[in-house]
C-alpha cells in the first residue's frame, strides 16, 4: 500500500519505517523540515533501538521518503496516517490544533484527487474526536460524504519509547475504531505482518482504550512507588513482596477487579486500606494515592445514589444488601451504605437479599442485624416478588440465579436501575433501563 505518514516524531517514523520493512511505500510529512531532510537522507529523527537501521535500509530500497507538502504526500497515497503530538493544553485537555491543521490540510488535498482515500487517526484523541471533529471535518475539507470515496479509523498505537519498534511488531492487540457495520478490511491488510489480535470496534472505544491504559499504567506506578515507600518504612524489602505480589495471576494481575461498576465493601478491602494508610501514618509516609482509595469508593455509592433520587421519591426495592451475592455478611456493605442513604433521605426502600433474610431468620447473623441494622432487618422481603410490590424504582446490587426468574417476571414498567450489569436485564421490553456506567 501507499502510505502517507502526518508527523515523523517517534510514533509517525517507527510506523513508517516499519511499514516500509514489510513491503509498503511510505512517504513522511512533517513541518520541520530539518526531520524531513533527515529521513530522505535515511537518517532517524528520533533515537530508537534498531531504527537507525530499519529508516537506512527503507529509504535505500526506494519504499521510504520525506516531505513538507502535504498535498504531494496525499496524491502520492492512498491511507494517511496521523501522529502529531496531542500535549495538555493549559487546563490539561488534549491540544488537538496540530491534528485539525493536518485533517485539514489532507482532506483539502483529497478534493484534488479521484481515487478514494482513507485516514488513520494514530494520535491520541479523547472518545467522541472522530464523530464530533474529524470525521465532519474530513467530509467538509474533502467534499466527500465518509464511506463514499473517504473513510477515517480511530488507530491509537500502544508501543513505548525504547522498545517501539518491537512494541510495533508484537503489540498486545490491534485496535481499530470504525463506523457501524465496517469490519475495517483495509486496515487488516495493512497490519497483516503483525501477529496480534485484530480487534474492531466503534470509535468511541478505541479512543478511549488508549487513555483507559496510560492512566492505568500511571496508577499502577503511583501505587507500587507509594506501597514501596510504606513498606520501605516498616524494613520490609519491597521489591521482593512485589515479586512475589505479582506472582498472583488469579486476582493481583489479572483482569479480577476490573469490571466497572458499583462500590465495593465486605469486611476484608475498606479494612485494609486503612491498616497500609495507618502504617504510613505512623511512619510519616506521603501516601496520596492510597489515600482516596476509600473517599473514591464513597463517591461511587453517592453517584448511585443521585440516579435514583432523579426519579423522585418514589418506592424502592433494592436488590442485594450483603457486600456480594451468596453472602450474609453485611460488614462495609456499599448496599447497606445506599439503603442508610435512601433511608435517611426518606425513601420508602423494601430489599431483597435471600441470603440475608436466611441468616435474619435462622439466626446466623441475627444479632448483627438486631443490633448494627435493625431498621434495614425490617425492611426484607420475603421473596422477589414481596419486595417489587408497589415500588417504582427497582435498583439491583445483585440477586442470585434461584431468584432471577422472579425478579424477571415481576418486573412490569418499572425505572430499572442496574449496578451490576446483567444481560438479561438490558434490552428488556417494557421496563425503563438505566446503568451505573454503561
Ligand atoms: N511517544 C510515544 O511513545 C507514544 C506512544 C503512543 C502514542 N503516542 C501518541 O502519538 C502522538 C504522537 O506522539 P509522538 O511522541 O510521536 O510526538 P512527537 O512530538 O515526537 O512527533 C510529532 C511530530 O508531528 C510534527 N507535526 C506537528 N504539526 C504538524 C503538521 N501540521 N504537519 C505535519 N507534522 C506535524 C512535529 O513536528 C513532530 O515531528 C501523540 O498523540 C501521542 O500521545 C505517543
Amino acid at each position: 500500500m501507499q502510505i502517507s505518514i502526518f508527523g515523523v516524531g517517534y510514533v509517525g517514523v517507527v510506523s513508517g519505517a516499519c511499514l516500509a520493512n514489510v513491503g509498503h511505500k511510505v512517504i513522511g510529512v512533517d513541518v520541520i523540515p530539518e526531520k524531513v531532510e533527515m529521513l530522505k537522507a535515511g537518517q532517524s529523527p528520533v533515537v530508537e533501538p534498531d531504527l537507525d537501521r530499519m529508516v537506512a535500509d527503507g529509504v535505500k530500497s526506494g519504499r521510504l521518503d520525506a516531505t513538507t507538502d502535504a498535498r504531494e504526500a496525499v496524491l502520492r497515497s492512498d491511507v494517511s496516517f496521523v501522529s502529531v503530538g496531542t500535549p495538555s493544553g493549559a487546563d490539561g485537555a488534549p491540544s488537538l490544533a496540530a491534528a485539525q491543521s493536518v485533517v485539514a490540510a489532507i482532506g483539502e488535498a483529497i478534493r484534488k484527487k479521484s481515487a478514494p482515500h482513507t485516514v488513520v487517526m494514530r494520535s491520541t484523541v479523547p472518545p467522541g474526536t472522530a464523530e464530533s471533529l474529524f470525521v465532519p471535518m474530513l467530509e467538509e475539507t474533502s467534499g466527500r460524504h465518509h464511506g463514499d470515496g473517504l473513510k477515517y479509523y480511530a488507530n491509537p498505537e500502544f508501543m513505548r519509547e525504547g522498545s517501539a519498534v518491537r512494541d510495533f511488531a508484537s503489540p498486545a492487540f490491534t485496535l481499530v475504531g470504525a463506523p457501524a457495520g465496517d469490519d475495517a478490511g483495509l486496515m487488516r491488510e495493512l497490519y497483516s505482518s503483525v501477529t496480534a489480535p485484530f480487534h474492531v470496534c466503534d470509535y468511541r472505544i478505541a479512543e478511549s482504550v488508549k487513555y483507559l491504559s496510560n492512566a492505568y499504567h500511571a496508577l499502577k506506578l503511583a501505587f507500587a512507588n507509594e506501597a514501596g515507600a510504606i513498606l520501605a518504612a516498616w524494613g520490609v524489602n519491597a521489591p521482593d513482596a512485589f515479586e512475589i505480589f505479582c506472582e498472583d495471576r488469579q486476582l493481583n494481575i489479572s483482569p479480577a477487579y476490573l469490571r466497572p461498576g458499583f462500590a465495593f465493601g465486605g469486611s476484608c478491602l475498606p479494612k485494609d486500606v486503612r491498616g497500609l494508610l495507618s502504617l504510613a501514618r505512623t511512619r510519616q509516609v506521603s501516601a496520596p494515592l492510597i489515600h482516596q482509595i476509600l473517599p473514591s469508593n464513597e463517591t461511587i455509592i453517592e453517584r448511585a445514589y443521585a440516579a435514583i433520587a432523579e426519579h423522585g421519591r418514589q418506592r424502592i426495592s433494592l436488590f442485594g444488601l450483603a457486600f456480594k451475592e451468596g453472602t450474609d455478611d453485611l460488614r462495609e456493605s456499599p448496599f447497606v451504605m445506599l439503603a442508610e442513604r435512601l433511608l435517611g433521605k426518606g425513601f420508602d426502600v423494601r430489599i431483597f437479599d435471600r441470603s440475608v433474610e436466611m441468616a435474619r431468620l435462622m439466626g446466623k447473623n441475627r444479632l448483627y442485624i438486631e443490633a448494627e441494622i435493625p431498621h434495614l432487618g425490617r425492611l426484607l422481603a420475603a421473596s422477589p416478588a414481596d419486595a417489587l410490590r408497589d415500588s417504582r424504582v427497582v435498583v439491583i446490587g445483585h440477586i442470585g440465579k434461584r431468584d432471577l426468574p422472579d425478579l424477571l417476571a415481576g418486573l412490569t414498567d418499572q425505572r430499572v436501575i442496574d449496578l451490576v450489569g446483567l444481560p438479561q436485564l438490558r434490552g428488556r421490553n417494557g421496563i425503563s433501563y438505566q446503568g451505573i456506567c454503561w
